[in-house]
């Protein structure tokens, strides 16, 4: 596996694979990876030739300070993981890299409509920053595929609609959310659970497993059924962000026509701020 460090060595590296008719899948994480990265990789060696992952934690989309500090840098431990599953190449840009002229006055890439619900309500300028970094990740490596995890839907649903509006080339493919054997959905944010929380988190995979139990057995009071999910939450030590029934296409309120959903959660446990969702399909 080769790493590189610069926009130079890359483009360098992906210029050679495209004389030679090679397929580029990219997968842009912020390293502490998991077995949920591991699995993104895996599906972009199913659909392309070569893959090159990305390694840098941005924080032009961490909305506080102390997040962003506490974040975990394991570069070392990544790369041996990205070596094990035969990663082809790894893109590690430090600071100075991404942002020469700063943060501060660096053009904003902003997707209307995604950004400011749900998880972006929350967290004020935080999909802004993803946006913006993708965006010139996409311009950096140009590959032909990239992968995001369905985990975070809302941000997979705001890359695809920045990739539309703007007309990037380049194809985005969501990939299975990866769960532990308790339905846990995988997250570099686990390890700030304890070890009780940790029993107690799979919970929020239960609740959206309810919920869609229920709008299949045909229930329609949606603020009901996500009040009660926001209880059996609290009750079981959450304190939730939100539960909510969506439209799986663009996240909008649902009514009572509509068939193609997702739930989607967001709730605290202790320190940890845990984000999950599944498909519910009524058709
Ligand atoms: O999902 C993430 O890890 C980040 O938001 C991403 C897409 C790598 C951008 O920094």
């Amino acid at each position: 596996m080769q790493r590189v460090e610069t926009v130079n060595a890359l483009r360098a590296q992906v210029k050679a694979w495209r004389d030679q008719n090679k397929i580029i899948a990219f997968v842009p994480t912020m390293g502490n990876l998991h077995q949920g990265h591991l699995s993104l990789v895996q599906k972009a060696q199913e659909l392309a030739d070569k893959v090159i992952v990305s390694i840098f934690v941005n924080p032009l989309q961490f909305d506080d300070q102390a997040d962003l500090s506490a974040y975990p840098r394991t570069m070392d431990a990544d790369i041996k993981q990205l070596m094990s599953v035969a990663t082809d190449l790894v893109f590690t840009p430090n600071i100075d890299v991404m942002y020469p002229q700063g943060m501060e006055a660096h053009s904003t890439v902003v997707v209307p409509g995604m950004d400011d619900k749900l998880c972006g309500k929350n967290r004020p300028g935080h999909f802004d920053g993803v946006a913006t970094v993708v965006s010139k990740f996409f311009n950096m490596v140009q590959a032909d595929i990239a992968i995001f995890g369905e985990k975070d839907y809302q941000q997979l649903l705001l890359i695809k609609k920045l990739v539309l509006d703007l007309n990037l080339p380049i194809e985005v493919i969501g990939s299975e959310t990866f769960r532990d054997e308790s339905g846990l959905a995988m997250s570099s944010r686990n390890q700030y659970l304890t070890d009780s929380e940790r029993k107690k988190a799979s919970v929020l995979y239960q609740t959206l497993m309810e919920l869609k139990n229920q709008l299949e057995q045909g229930e329609q009071d949606f603020k009901r059924l996500q009040q009660q999910a926001v209880e059996k939450l609290k009750l079981a030590g959450f304190s939730p962000d939100y539960v909510e029934i969506r439209r799986a296409g663009n996240l909008d309120l649902v009514n009572t026509e509509d068939t193609d959903l997702r739930i989607l959660v967001a709730a605290y446990l202790g320190k940890a701020r845990l984000i999950d969702n599944i498909a519910c399909n009524l058709a």
